[in-house]
Formats: C-alpha cells, sequence, structure tokens
C-alpha cells in the first residue's frame, strides 16, 4: 500500500482578487504534493475558498451585490488562480457548498451537547480584515490591528462561546510531545508561547450577521467564520469523490501550509478544536513567511499586490513558480520585484537550463545524427559520482520543506553540465576519429543528465520540464523518482527539434 500524504493550504477569502501571495502558498504545496506523487505517495491536496462572515458580507456590500453572488464570481477568480499556475488540486473546496454546511452543524452540535460550548456577553475589539477579536494589549496605538493597519471596532454582544481555555493543559501536553509539530521551530515556540501565557475562551458565533451557517439551536446566531474555515480540512473529504468518505484514507493531514498571519488559528484554536471535536491532530503544521512588495506584506486588504496573470502571461507560469520557490527561503519573508524576476529568468532559466538543453539537443543532432549514444561502461565514473551526489539531496530537502534548498541542489548538477561541456568540448572531440568513444560518454552523461534533471526538476517546472522530457525522445509521463536513476533513459532514444524553452521576453515597463 503506498503512503497517504494530505496537503492542505488556507482557504483564501474571497473579499477581492488573488494575488501573488495566494499563488505563493498553492505553488509550493503544488510542488510538494506533485514530488510526493512522484515517489508514489497517495497524495490528496487541498485548497479552496472561505466566503462567510462579515468580512465578505461588507466586500460584497461594497460591491452591490448579494454576497453569495459576490462569492460565486470572486471564488471563480481563485479557482481560475490554481489552475492557471498549474496547481495539481484534487479537490477546491468552498465553505458555501451544501456538503461543507452541513457537516460543519453536525459537528458544531456535536461540541454543544458535549458542553464545549456556552452563551455569555462579550465586548471586545473587533477586527474585520482579522475576523477576530482582540484585547488592548494585542493592539498598536489608536486600536490599530497590528496585521493590517486599520483600526479595531469595540463591540458587544452575547454570543456562543468555546471553552479553550479548558484545553491549555492538553494542548501544552501535546507541544511537549510533538516537538516538530509546528515549523519552523521558531513558530512552534512563537505558538508554544501563546498557549502558555493563557487562552481566553473564544466567541464562536455572531448575533449582527446574517452570512454564515445558522447555529441549530440558536437561530439568532451565526457561526464565527474561523470555525466554519478550518473544519474545511476535515469535511472536504467527505464529499470531494461524491458517495465515498475519504477520512478513513486520509485523515489527519499530513502537512498543512499557511502564512505566520494565521499561526494563532491553526496552531492554538484548530488543535482545541480537533481534541474537542475528537479529530486526531494534524501531523504537521509548516508557516512559511509572507511574499512582501516594497518592504510591506502583499495584501488584498492594503491593496499593496502584484497581479500574478498578466505576469504568467508575458513570461509562463513555471518562471513564477520557479521564481518564487528559489527567491523565498520556504519559511522566511521574500521580496518579489520585478528586476529580480527577470534576472533570474535571464541567467538561470534561460542561460543555465535552456542553454545546457540546447546545447545537448543540438549537439546530438550534428554528431550523432539525433540518438543518443550507448553508455561507454567504465570510462566516466568519476563525472557521473559528481553529477549525482547533488541530486540526492533533492529528497532531503523536501523532507524539510526546504524548497530553495531543493532547487540548489539540481543547480548545482545543471552548472556541472554546463562546464562539462566547456571542458570535454565535443565540438573538438567530433574533429578527431581517434576519439569517437570519448564523444559518445559526453553526449551520453549531458543527456543522462539533463533527463535526470527534468524528473527532479518537474514538480517546480512541470511543463518546461516535460518539453525537456520530449525534446530527449522520452516519454513525458516519465517523471516518478524510480527513473531518476542513472541508465534508465535515454541511450538510443531519438531526440527532438530543439526549441528554446525560455525565450527572450519584451515586456512593457511596470507602471
Ligand atoms: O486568512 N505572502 O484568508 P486570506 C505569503 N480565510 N502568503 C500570503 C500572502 C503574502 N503576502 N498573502 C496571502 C485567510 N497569503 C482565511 C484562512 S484557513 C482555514 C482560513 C496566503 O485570504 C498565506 O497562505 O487572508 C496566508 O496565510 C493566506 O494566503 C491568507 O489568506
Ligand atoms: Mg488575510
Amino acid at each position: 500500500m503506498s503512503t497517504p500524504f494530505y496537503i492542505t493550504t488556507p482557504i483564501y477569502y474571497v473579499n477581492g482578487d488573488p494575488h501573488v501571495g495566494h499563488a505563493y502558498t498553492t505553488i509550493m504545496a503544488d510542488i510538494i504534493a506533485r514530488h510526493h506523487r512522484q515517489r508514489g505517495d497517495d497524495v490528496f491536496f487541498l485548497t479552496g475558498t472561505d466566503e462567510h462572515g462579515s468580512k465578505i458580507a461588507e466586500a460584497a456590500e461594497k460591491a452591490g451585490r448579494e454576497p453569495q453572488d459576490h462569492a460565486d464570481a470572486l471564488s471563480e477568480r481563485f479557482r481560475a488562480l490554481a489552475g492557471t499556475v498549474n496547481a495539481s488540486q484534487d479537490f477546491f473546496i468552498r465553505t458555501t457548498d451544501g456538503p461543507h454546511k452541513a457537516e460543519v452543524q453536525r459537528i458544531v452540535d456535536q461540541l454543544h451537547a458535549a458542553d464545549h460550548i456556552y452563551k455569555a456577553a462579550y465586548g471586545g475589539w473587533y477586527c474585520t480584515p482579522c475576523e477576530a477579536f482582540y484585547t488592548e494589549d494585542e493592539l498598536g496605538p489608536d486600536h490599530a490591528c497590528k496585521i493590517h493597519g486599520t483600526p479595531a471596532v469595540w463591540t458587544e454582544e452575547e454570543n456562543w462561546f468555546f471553552r479553550l481555555s479548558a484545553f491549555r493543559d492538553q494542548l501544552l501536553d501535546w507541544y511537549e510531545s510533538h516537538p516538530t509539530w509546528v515549523r519552523p521551530g521558531h513558530r512552534y515556540n512563537e505558538a508554544r508561547k501563546m498557549i502558555e501565557m493563557g487562552l481566553e475562551d473564544l466567541s464562536i458565533s455572531r448575533s449582527r450577521i446574517t452570512w454564515g451557517i445558522p447555529l441549530s439551536w440558536d437561530h439568532e446566531q451565526v457561526l464565527y467564520v474561523w470555525v466554519d474555515a478550518l473544519f474545511n480540512y476535515w469535511t472536504a473529504l467527505q464529499y470531494a469523490h461524491p458517495g465515498e468518505d475519504l477520512t478513513e484514507r486520509y485523515w489527519p493531514p499530513t502537512v498543512q501550509l499557511l502564512a505566520k498571519d494565521i499561526l494563532k488559528f491553526h496552531a492554538v484554536i484548530w488543535p482545541a478544536l480537533c481534541l474537542a471535536a475528537e479529530l486526531e491532530m494534524p501531523k504537521q503544521l509548516f508557516i512559511h513567511g509572507y511574499v512582501l512588495k516594497g518592504g510591506e506584506k502583499m495584501s488584498k486588504t492594503s491593496g499593496n499586490v502584484v497581479d500574478p496573470f498578466p505576469f504568467i502571461e508575458a513570461y509562463g507560469i513555471d518562471a513564477l513558480r520557479y521564481y518564487l520557490a528559489r527567491e523565498i527561503r520556504f519559511g522566511e519573508d521574500g521580496t518579489f520585484t520585478q528586476e529580480g524576476f527577470e534576472q533570474r529568468y535571464q541567467s538561470e532559466l534561460a542561460n543555465e537550463l535552456g542553454n545546457l538543453l540546447n546545447r545537448t539537443v543540438s549537439m546530438i543532432r550534428r554528431y550523432r545524427g539525433g540518438v543518443v549514444p550507448q553508455e561507454r561502461p567504465h570510462r566516466d565514473e568519476a563525472v557521473r559520482n559528481e553529477l549525482l551526489q547533488p541530486l540526492g539531496g533533492v529528497r532531503r530537502a523536501i523532507d524539510e520543506y526546504d524548497l530553495t534548498d531543493m532547487i540548489e541542489a539540481v543547480w548545482k548538477a545543471v552548472r556541472f553540465l554546463n562546464q562539462l561541456v566547456e571542458v570535454r568540448a565535443p565540438w573538438k572531440l567530433a574533429k578527431d576519429p581517434s576519439q569517437g568513444e570519448a564523444l559518445d560518454e559526453v553526449l551520453h552523461t549531458l543527456a543522462e543528465g539533463v533527463r535526470i534533471i527534468a524528473i527532479l526538476l518537474w514538480p517546480v517546472m512541470p511543463g518546461s520540464c516535460e518539453a525537456i522530457l520530449a525534446q530527449l525522445g522520452q516519454p513525458t509521463e516519465a517523471v516518478s523518482l524510480d527513473l531518476a536513476e542513472w541508465g534508465r533513459g535515454t541511450a538510443g532514444a531519438t531526440v527532438g527539434t530543439p526549441v528554446p524553452l525560455f525565450p527572450r521576453v519584451e515586456v512593457a515597463e511596470p507602471e
């Protein structure tokens, strides 16, 4: 039986158009999901949209339409983004889906019946962009939200509360016995500190808004959007495949990705809800940093964003996938710049990888009639070993969620092969009839090396790597990791026409 691997992204609010920040989480999840499929794991990859609550109701009102119409339109934009970035999700959940709402209602009824929920009056500072209450200490001057910079509003109402404080000790035990539950380590420490400092019970219903899942026992109130949203990770498995309950097969999640803005919800509230609902705990959370633009977090609320769609149209999606994974170390903040993007596109994708493929295919056509020569046993073992060494680092890097390192490991091999071409100078070998075997050897090494590079990079740039395989005369679906072994591919294959993978792009000046 293959190992289940269940990976999730946050579900994005439909309060505005998607930007590069959302593309980022979805792409990183997709890289990890694709790599695990290459290993033969039984992968389930979930993403989707979060559609209830006052933030969405307000956005709909501003747009002059009903919340459901607004959610339908914006959710479609996020679904389109997933398609455009070539995400291979197994399901796209919407919290307005009927089966999601029904299952959340069932769970919340169960929490109510088990006395995890009670009614009380409450007053606090509410930040609508966060959909969260804050204490005075948690806010900046003028009660400004530290994430959004907009003022929180004093809000009083009678609500239903979840007994979050009652889970403090259980959560601390869980953290104690699962030291890598939240990664990277500094986020684990941060989350653990929030729990140690004490937890207040959580208001989980709203009386002043109607755009949400109604409470079955109190029709005056709808469920707090975060409780509705967090359970998506569970409900999706129940109806993603109609008529089949996938919870047995995939629950609990292997890894859940999110940025640090929603750490508390996922690392404190979510595990408490799992304990209360008697759901097995997720195995790991990975918290990545922010994609910054001009030093600030890209955000729908602030409007400081890069629209990914025109970018992808100009350069192709693989360039964006590559740039984000390579430029921003997973777990840290990083800045998106057009100049940085163009620099990597030209120097790394076009001049290093693109050129390596191009010279490999061209030389095989020129010197060997387009047929990859057989390997010459024992001629070039040292070269082969040096080439294969960095490639061994790919699995380890992915297991550590170090996607930047994964790419760097492959890039060592790209550079090594480009150097090999310079050193061995096949154009000289081709002029000397006594060097036939040496020429065979170097051409075989190039073809086989590039083939393995294409398999290992496939999760990052699926379309381009399939194009590489096709140019090498390989089946484009031959991307499983067992095929990334020396000698499993190219010898005897007929290469195709060399077509530049990353052509020069003329772009309009950014505004
Ligand atoms: O918080 N850099 O939705 P949201 C990196 N609906 N990642 C970014 C980013 C940036 N500049 N901007 C957004 C919500 N993201 C809730 C989640 S989950 C049960 C409910 C990504 O639309 C990142 O993954 O505000 C971040 O955590 C998420 O989008 C927030 O999306
Ligand atoms: Mg947000």
